[in-house]
C-alpha cells in the first residue's frame, strides 16, 4: 500500500552525489524533504534543483535536511550537476540519490506506471524528526514545483506541532491563525491571552 500521512517512512541505503546514504542516519532527528525527478538532463528538473540549492539556507534555518533523487547512475548525476551549476549559477549543496535500480522509487511509490512506467513522477515527501510522513505532493512531469510552498508547509507544520492552532488558506508566517476547534474557550483564554476574534463559535482567529 502507498505511504500515507502519519506512517513511519521506510529506511534505505543508496548511493548519492555526496556518498552512500543511510536515510535514517541522514535524517538523524531532523525534519527532511525527499523529492524525486523524472530523469537527469531534463530542463524542468534542472530549474528545480537550482532553485532548491538557492533556497538551501531557508531549509537549514528550519532544521530541514534536503535530499533529491533521480533514477540515473551516479556518473550521470555528476555530469548533470555540472550543467545545473553552470546554467543556474549556483552550487548543488545537498545530495542527489542515484536510484539507478529504482530501489527507493519503488519503496516510496514514486513510479506511477499509468503516467510513465520508467521514470519517477515529481514526488515530495516532508518527514518529521520522528520519521513520520507529514506531507506528500505528486506533480506531473511537465510542471515544476513551487518550493516556496514547500517551505510554507514546513512553517505551518512546525508551528501547528508546537501550538494549538491551525493555519488558514494562503497563510504565511506572521499571519492570523485559527485556534483549534477542540480547545474550549476556558483553555483558549490561558493559551491565547492576547484574545481572539470569534467569527463563528467553531472559528476563532488570533495573532501569535
Ligand atoms: C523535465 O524535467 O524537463 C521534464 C521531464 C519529463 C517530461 C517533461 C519535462
Amino acid at each position: 500500500m502507498a505511504l500515507q500521512l502519519g506512517d513511519m517512512v521506510p529506511n534505505f541505503t543508496q548511493d548519492s552525489t555526496e556518498g552512500r546514504i543511510n536515510f535514517y542516519n541522514y535524517i538523524d532527528g531532523h525534519w527532511a524533504i525527499l523529492f524525486s525527478h523524472p530523469a537527469d538532463f531534463t530542463p524542468v528538473c534542472t530549474t528545480e534543483l537550482g532553485q532548491v540549492a538557492k533556497l538551501k539556507h531557508e531549509f537549514d534555518k528550519r532544521g530541514v535536511k534536503v535530499i533529491g533523487l533521480s533514477v540515473d547512475p551516479l556518473e550521470s548525476h555528476r555530469a548533470w550537476v555540472k550543467d545545473i551549476e553552470e546554467v543556474e549559477g549556483t552550487t548543488i549543496n545537498f545530495p542527489i540519490l542515484a536510484d539507478y535500480d529504482r530501489k527507493v522509487a519503488r519503496l516510496y511509490g514514486m513510479i506511477h506506471p499509468n503516467a510513465d512506467d520508467t521514470f519517477t513522477v515529481r514526488s515530495v515527501f516532508i518527514i518529521d524528526p520522528q520519521k513520520r510522513l507529514r506531507l506528500t505532493l505528486t506533480y506531473p512531469a511537465a510542471t515544476g514545483r513551487n518550493f516556496q510552498e514547500i517551505l510554507r508547509v514546513i512553517d505551518s507544520l512546525q508551528l501547528t506541532d508546537s501550538k494549538k492552532v491551525a493555519t488558514p488558506a494562503d497563510w504565511t508566517p506572521g499571519g492570523e491563525v485559527i485556534i483549534l476547534p477542540s480547545v474550549p474557550d476556558e483553555d483558549a483564554q490561558r493559551l491565547f491571552p492576547q484574545g481572539w476574534d470569534a467569527k463563528k463559535p467553531y472559528y476563532r482567529v488570533t495573532k501569535l
